[in-house]
Formats: structure tokens, C-alpha cells, sequence
């Protein structure tokens, strides 16, 4: 049975049975406690609580949700990411779930799923397991729920488990929890594989997880005054027993292309390629961005380790992988189609691209990778934590990531405080040499400044003549200071045509792209290159080009990154015009705000 059928008998089930379908909430939540969307309960958790669920309004339906619910959410778990790459975890998932907040309890919810797995689908249970109790926190053993399976099949093998297994929740800093009772069917290979947690939310605990376990003085599980069920089964684990394949990755819900991989790519990197690529584009199509911060950089980690591959192995496009997942889920999320999910994934590429090979260099220069090597490695050429403990090897081994993330926050501490002597060659997030930015905000102005000094030399050129030839530049968020071969002091009227004719160039909102070309192509072809620096036999050419007519106004040999269009770029301003020595002269500028667009 195919995914979408998936999908929808487990929701029809559960609508013939009183339940009401909720779309699946945004991968990005509410509730600010929570980074992302871990689980199907996560929009419903204040029906448990404190919100009535025959009253409020819930937002997606525009009506009252009533007591039973049932959904398909999206959900992400950045808690596995070191597992990826084995035969079942993942970072973003399905969840199907059913839910009752007082409607129906445990007798219910353990006939519905005995009667959807093996009615509905077929599928034969190989065993359950129950909460065993713990006395330290007052929950007794769950003898009803093992009388329950024992009534529907006498034969059933139950088995008794701990906290660490069959007790849930709570998420967050807060709220409902439980003890569980889980469902294990076999996949094709014999392996028992967990398919479906009922949670019997009957508790309120006021504190955290963590809190919980260590069993926090003055902190104690509070009955819950109508107890409620939660359920989650993943969607790719029914998927992998429904469809008898041997791991998630072969099911119809990861994209078909990676079977296309060559051999010599090792199934790991197969699988944490067909599981980011999912990843990616549901992140995108939730609104999330790449960046240095909370599901920004969980969105940038995933995107950079896949271009690490992919730069490693060229015959992985990632961008034909996003694509097929783009084709297989739109189906049933509409929001996965958005165009700008590739435009995105694009400019971060483009980002990377810069510092990628020479950040992977310096990794392999490194005789021991600590964690503060490890978050110079991040800073300076943006690569992930998983990529330097991976490629790092031996000298990564001692590499946490507790301890990677603790510089992290170190440095974000010192960032906040105000940065100390604007870089100094610390905090850089980008650093080409030309370039430097030290975050996301400060990488879009320079970003714009770099285009603008394209426009720049080109209208030197224009308005002074051909003997113009860039002598050095170097660009911070303040300002681009650019110099350039020519012999005397420029009048101030030059100095205003060469302001207009760039604001001109802005103003028609030029495509700025790129093409990969020989270099001996690039120089017939008129593009500007710095005579003294070496260039490999492929270059990158980046032209700021009319898009109706074709006519370029400027074309460099260049590594960007660079704004798409010129627009964006803002109002353009010389600031002051300097002498550097004999027949090379200084031109300082700044940009003004980009206007909405
Ligand atoms: N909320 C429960 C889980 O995520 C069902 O496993």
C-alpha cells in the first residue's frame, strides 16, 4: 500500500470513528519552548490542559476541535541527527496520531490500533510492551492495559518496561505526560521495529523532562482532571512493515533517485542525503531560512552536510534530490511546491560555496580538533559540526558536541556583548579574503557591497577609460574600499558620474549570475581578472546583465557571493576618494538600506 493510501485509511479510520481531522500544524510551532515540531500532540498539548476543546477555536479548522482529533503531522527530531544514516532514524518525519483530551481512554485507543493495524491493514503485531510502574514518582504498573491486549488476542506476547521506554512527556518546560503502551511489528529483514506509542496522558508535571527524571524537589505529577490520549505512529516505520522493505529508505517516501547513487557511495551517505533532502525542503516550505540561529541553523547544518557530499562525491545533485521530494510529497502538502524552496537552497549553496574547499583543507591541516578548533572550523568557513567530527576522524575523537555547542553559545554571549574591535580576525561567519562578515544580517550588506563594487569598476571604466584595472578591495559591513590602477585625482564631477551610472545600473535591476566557463573563454569573452592572482582552468564569471536584452554591464572572474538582482543592492554612495601610492587611487562607499520588495 502505497504512502497516500497510508495516510488517508488511518484518517478515515479515525473519522469514522468520531474523530475530527486537523491539518498538520507548521513545522515551526507556537510554542516557544519547543525549537520544532517534534510530535502530533505538540498544537494540541493545551486541550489537555488548560483550553477546552469543545470551545476554543482551533485556527487551521476555524470551529472547535471537539474531544477526539485525529492528524498526519510533520515533525522534526534534531535530537537524532548523529543517528542518521542507520537503517531507521531520521530528522524529519510523519506522525500519524489520534487523540482525545476526555472523550475515550485506554480501553479505546488500544482496540482502535489493534483493529487498524491488523483489521484496516493486515498487519500482524509481534508484540507490545507496558509501563512496569515506579514507585518513586507514584505510578503503579499498567495491569489495565495488559488485560486489554490479553482480551483482544490471548496469544499476544506483552512485555514490561521502564521509564526511559514506555513513559512520555513531558515536552518542553512543561506539561502533560504518561505512561505508554507500544506496538512492534517485523519488517521485511525480521527486524522488530517500533511502529505506534499510545500515550495515557493522566499526569500534568510542571517542570521539565529532565526535571522530571531526577525527580526535582517540590516538582510532583499532578493527576490530570480528565485524562487524555496521545498517539503517534511514523509514518515511514508503517510504511516500511506495510510495504516490506527492509529499511524507511526503500519505502515510497524517500526520493526514488538515490537508488541511482553510484555503488561506491557507502548506503550511509545515501540515506543521510535521502533523509536531509526531506529535511530541507519541509524546513524551507515552512518558512525557515538558513542561519546562525535556532531552526535556521538546524536548516543550514542539514544543507551544508549535503554539500559537503556532494562537493566530495559530484555525481550527488542535491538540487535533483529536493526536487523529487518536491514531486513525491506534493500531493498531500501543497506548501512543498513553493518555487522559492530551490531559490533558497541556491543562495545558501552559493554562500557555502566560497569557503567550502578551503574550510575542508584546513580541517585535514588540524592535528587535534578540540572544540574550540572545531568552532574556529564553523566560524571561519561555516562548516557543520557533524563534517568536522566526520572528516576529522581520529583527531575529532574527542570532539562533543555538548562541548562545540557551549563554544557556540560562548561566542554568541561575546557577540551580544558587543563585538570587540570589529573582527579582528574573530567571529567571522564569512571571511574570503575580500569579504568578511561576522553574521547573517552583516553577510547580506556585504553580499550587496560586493555587487556594487562590480558596478563600481565597471563605471570607472566607463566614465575614466579602459586603463582602470582593479589594485585591491576589501569589504566589511561599513564600507567597500576599493582600489584601482589610474594616475591622478579625480574631479568631482567624475566622481558623480561614476555615483550616477552605478545607481543607474541598480535601478534597471540587473540579473547578477554566474556561469563556469575557461578561463581562456572568460578573458575573449572581455570578463575582468586580476592579473596577478592564479586562476584555475574553470572560472566562475559573474555578469550583471541586462535580463531583456542580454547586454552586460559589468563581467568579472569572481567567487561571489553576490546579490540576484541589483535592486536589492539599495542606494549606492561614494564617501571619499584617497591616494595609495604612486598611479593607485582609493575609492571608499557605502550602501543605503535595500527598498522593500
Ligand atoms: N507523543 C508521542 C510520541 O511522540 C505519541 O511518541
Amino acid at each position: 500500500m502505497d504512502a497516500l493510501s497510508l495516510r488517508k485509511r488511518f484518517l478515515e479510520f479515525f473519522e469514522q470513528r468520531g474523530h475530527t481531522i486537523v491539518p498538520s500544524s507548521s513545522l515551526v510551532p507556537d510554542d516557544p519552548s519547543v525549537l520544532l515540531t517534534t510530535a502530533g500532540m505538540q498544537q494540541f498539548k493545551p486541550y489537555y490542559a488548560e483550553l477546552d476543546p469543545e470551545k476554543t477555536i482551533h485556527p487551521s479548522i476555524g470551529k472547535p476541535v471537539g474531544l477526539n482529533v485525529a492528524s498526519c503531522q510533520k515533525s522534526f527530531r534534531t535530537s537524532d541527527i548523529d543517528e542518521v544514516g542507520d537503517e531507521s532514524h531520521l530528522t524529519f518525519f510523519e506522525m500519524l496520531g489520534n487523540f482525545s483530551f476526555g472523550g475515550y481512554f485506554k480501553k479505546e485507543a488500544i482496540a482502535y490500533a489493534h483493529e487498524f493495524l491488523t483489521k484496516e491493514l493486515g498487519l500482524t503485531i509481534a508484540f507490545v510492551t507496558v509501563f512496569e510502574g515506579k514507585d518513586s514518582i507514584g505510578v503503579p504498573k499498567d495491569e489495565e492495559s495488559i488485560a486489554l491486549w490479553k482480551s483482544l488476542d490471548p496469544k499476544l506476547r506483552v512485555e514490561e518496561q521502564g521509564m526511559e521506554d514506555v513513559f512520555w512527556g513531558p515536552t518542553g518546560s512543561s506539561g502533560p505526560c504518561g505512561p505508554t503502551t507500544e506496538i512492534y511489528c517485523k519488517n521485511a529483514a525480521g527486524q522488530d521495529i517500533e511502529v505506534w506509542n499510545i500515550v495515557f496522558n493522566q499526569y500534568f508535571y510542571p517542570g521539565s523532562r529532565e526535571e522530571l527524571d531526577a525527580g526535582v524537589a517540590g516538582k510532583k505529577l499532578e493527576l490530570l482532571k480528565k485524562p487524555g490520549v496521545d498517539t503517534g505512529m511514523g509514518l515511514e516505520r508503517l510504511a516500511m512493515v506495510a510495504q516490506k522493505t527492509d529499511s524507511v529508505f526503500e519505502t515510497d517516501l524517500f526520493p526514488p533517485g538515490i537508488v541511482l547513487i553510484p555503488q561506491d557511495i557507502e548506503d550511509r551517505i545515501k540515506r543521510i542525503i535521502a533523509d536531509h533532502a526531506r529535511a530541507t525542503v519541509f524546513l524551507l516550505a515552512d518558512g525557515v531560512r538558513p542561519s546562525n540561529k535556532e531552526a535556521g541553523y538546524v536548516l543550514r547544518r542539514v544543507v551544508r552536510r549535503m554539500l559537503v557530499y556532494q562537493f566530495l562525491y559530484p555525481s550527488l545533485r542535491v538540487e535533483s534530490f529536493l526536487k523529487e521530494v518536491q514531486e513525491l510529497f506534493g500531493k498531500f502538502y501543497p506548501e512543498v511546491k513553493n518555487t522559492e524552496i530551490i531559490f533558497e537552497f541556491k543562495k545558501e549553496e552559493e554562500k557555502f560555496q566560497g569557503t567550502l574547499e578551503r574550510g575542508l583543507k584546513e580541517l585535514q591541516r588540524q592535528d587535534v580538533i578540540d572544540a574550540a578548533a572545531a568552532f574556529r572550523l564553523y566560524e571561519s568557513f561555516g562548516l557543520p559540526y557533524e563534517i568536522i567530527k566526520e572528516f576529522g576522524k581520529e583527531r575529532a575523537r574527542e570532539l562533543m558536541r555538548e562541548d562545540f555547542e557551549k563554544e557556540f553559545e560562548k561566542h554568541q554571549e561575546i557577540s551580544r556583548a558587543g563585538k570587540e574591535g570589529k573582527f579582528g580576525g574573530h567571529g567571522l561567519i564569512l571571511d574570503t579574503g575580500e569579504l568578511k562578515a561576522a553574521n547573517e544580517e552583516e553577510l547580506q550588506v556585504v553580499t550587496r557591497l560586493h555587487t556594487a563594487t562590480h558596478l563600481l569598476q565597471a563605471a570607472l571604466r566607463k566614465v575614466l577609460g579602459e586603463g582602470v584595472h582593479q589594485a585591491g578591495s576589501d569589504i566589511t559591513p561599513e564600507r567597500t574600499r576599493f582600489d584601482f590602477t589610474f594616475d591622478r585625482k579625480l574631479t568631482d564631477e567624475e566622481v558623480r558620474q561614476v555615483e550616477l551610472s552605478v545607481n543607474e545600473a541598480i535601478k534597471q535591476n540587473l540579473d547578477m549570475g554566474y556561469k563556469e566557463i575557461p578561463f581562456h573563454k572568460a578573458v575573449a569573452l572581455g570578463a575582468l581578472y586580476s592579473p596577478r592572482e592564479k586562476y584555475p582552468d574553470v572560472v566562475k564569471v559573474y555578469s550583471a546583465q541586462n535580463p531583456e536584452t542580454g547586454e552586460a554591464f559589468s563581467r568579472e572572474l569572481c567567487g561571489g557571493p553576490h546579490v540576484e538582482h541589483t535592486l536589492s543592492i539599495g542606494k549606492f554612495h561614494i564617501l571619499k576618494q584617497e591616494s595609495v601610492g604612486a598611479g593607485v587611487r582609493r575609492i571608499r562607499a557605502r550602501v543605503e538600506e535595500a527598498p522593500a520588495t
